[in-house]
């Protein structure tokens, strides 16, 4: 390290000099002159002495949220929590080919509209393939300027003279910083990289969109670290196969985490899905046995799903158990309350269950509906496909009362069901609504009755 030739200041008046003196020349003070070592921080950048962090008194901060920027999706806005807040850092992770490009594509293009010139930063793609995509997808992209350029200290320059509306950069893997030794995609350039966006960002109010590649386990490569940095996380989930994609926070700085948004990949770029709730439950075939409706809450909306369970002999010594959309957990405490606390034989029987459409639910208002559809499937009979089912299932077989009880009978109603059979404890408060017979249990012995 070179070290810089010796400055001196004083501490009283903060006046610099080239040579140290016992008196200050500027305010006559004696002993106040100290010599001033330039400060070096983590990343060699140097801390002039005297330039301290300006503070701001707790009670002079805003709490105002400042007007958000809207994506001119309305899912995205909801989950995002309102908007794009000014000066805040989004990471989008998913896995490769799931739609991300796209999405930031037409967030771009919408935002571009709206507010002004945004930036498109591809260390990915070239202009070539990023224009073939803006073509398939009907993005004229009139106001957004395109820059493939991994170096990413060209890219503050940029960003720092023209200040676009919003910055993209797909992705934070191969972007990097000249001064750093180690590789793009490097622990030491995913951080310092993001670092230094995230100071422009805080600094200038533009808020930024990172893209970053999600790892077999599921973690944005760079590990936590990255994740821990940003403002706000975002994974944008689905099954290759299928065309729904799931937008789901799971950190979030400005706003709730539960929220998730739903869209479908078409011909034409990504579309917003209206109405979920008749989304997931299309293509339901009706009087199958093992199939019910429940409703669990996404965020603040509610969200029918389809359950689906398939009960059968045991061909191997040990029975399997497969689940997706459900925790495993979850699922063995359930089979292990419908044997135990109904009779039900299922120590032989390998048991799958599947809530339709690729959506993972992590509420136990779904708890019924599980229980419900593997009895159903182990008794081969068909339920009501006009009956929504909720509640969540303690050890004692009992049926405990749900949230927002009120909101998810009215989604059933929205979408034509006749009967809920929902919580004891629910039914009280739950407003009767015209045209549905709402029916309270306690147990789930109940509960099958009822329905099987
Ligand atoms: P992309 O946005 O490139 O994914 P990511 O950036 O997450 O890797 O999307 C790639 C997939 O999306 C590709 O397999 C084709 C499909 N796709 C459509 O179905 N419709 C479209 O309009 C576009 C642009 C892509
Ligand atoms: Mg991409």
């Amino acid at each position: 390290m070179v070290r810089e030739r010796a400055r001196f200041v004083c501490q009283e008046c903060g006046a610099e000099f080239a040579k140290w003196a016992g008196r200050c020349p500027e305010c006559g003070t004696w002993n106040s002159i100290v010599e001033a070592e330039p400060l070096i921080s983590s990343r060699g950048r140097k801390v002039e002495l005297g330039k301290a962090a300006g503070t701001v008194r707790l009670r002079d901060v805003s709490a105002e949220d400042g007007e958000r920027i809207s994506t001119g999706f309305g899912e995205l806005d909801r989950v995002l929590g309102g908007g794009i807040v000014p000066g805040s850092l989004i990471l989008f992770g998913g896995d490769p080919g799931i739609g991300k490009s796209t999405l930031l594509l037409q967030v771009a293009e919408r935002i571009s509209r709206r507010y002004g010139a945004c930036l498109y930063v591809s260390g990915e793609e070239s202009a070539r393939q990023i224009k073939l995509r803006a073509d398939r997808i009907g993005v004229d992209g009139d106001r957004i300027e395109l820059l493939c350029e991994t170096d990413l200290s060209l890219v503050m320059a940029h960003i720092r003279r023209e200040g676009p509306r919003l910055v993209v950069v797909d992705s934070i893997q191969t972007v990097y910083l000249p001064d750093i030794p180690s590789a793009p995609g490097s622990i030491a350039q995913v951080r310092e990289c993001t670092g230094e966006l995230m100071g422009m960002a805080k600094e200038t109010g533009i808020p930024v969109m990172l893209v970053g590649h999600v790892t077999k386990e599921g973690i944005i490569a760079g590990p936590k670290m990255l994740e821990h940095m940003v403002d706000t996380v975002l994974y944008f989930e689905g099954e290759r196969v299928s065309e729904f994609r799931i937008l789901r926070s799971v950190k979030n700085r400005f706003g709730s985490t539960n929220e998730v948004g739903i869209f479908e990949m078409r011909e034409g770029g990504l579309v917003e899905v209206e109405n979920p709730s008749s989304f997931f439950l299309s293509g339901r075939a009706g009087d199958v046995p093992g199939s019910v409706v429940s409703a669990s809450m996404g965020g603040t909306r509610p969200l029918l799903i389809e359950v689906q369970a398939l009960v059968g002999p045991s061909v191997m010594g040990v029975p399997q158990r497969m689940v997706t959309g459900i925790s495993p957990n979850r699922l063995s405490l359930l089979l292990a309350v419908l044997e135990r606390r109904i009779g039900m034989r299922l120590q032989y029987k390998d048991v799958f269950v599947n809530v339709v459409g690729g959506i993972r639910v992590e509420e136990t208002a779904v708890d019924l509906g599980v229980a419900v559809a593997i009895s159903s499937s182990l008794k081969d009979k068909a339920i009501d496909p006009e009956i929504l089912v909720f509640g969540e299932v303690g050890l004692g077989g009992e049926v405990r009362a749900v949230d927002h009880a009120g909101q998810r009978v009215r989604e059933g109603v929205k979408l034509g069901f006749k009967r809920c059979v929902i919580p004891e404890g629910n039914a009280r408060s739950v407003r009767l609504e015209e045209g549905v017979e709402v029916i309270g249990v306690k147990t789930v012995k109940e509960a099958i009755d009822i329905l099987i």
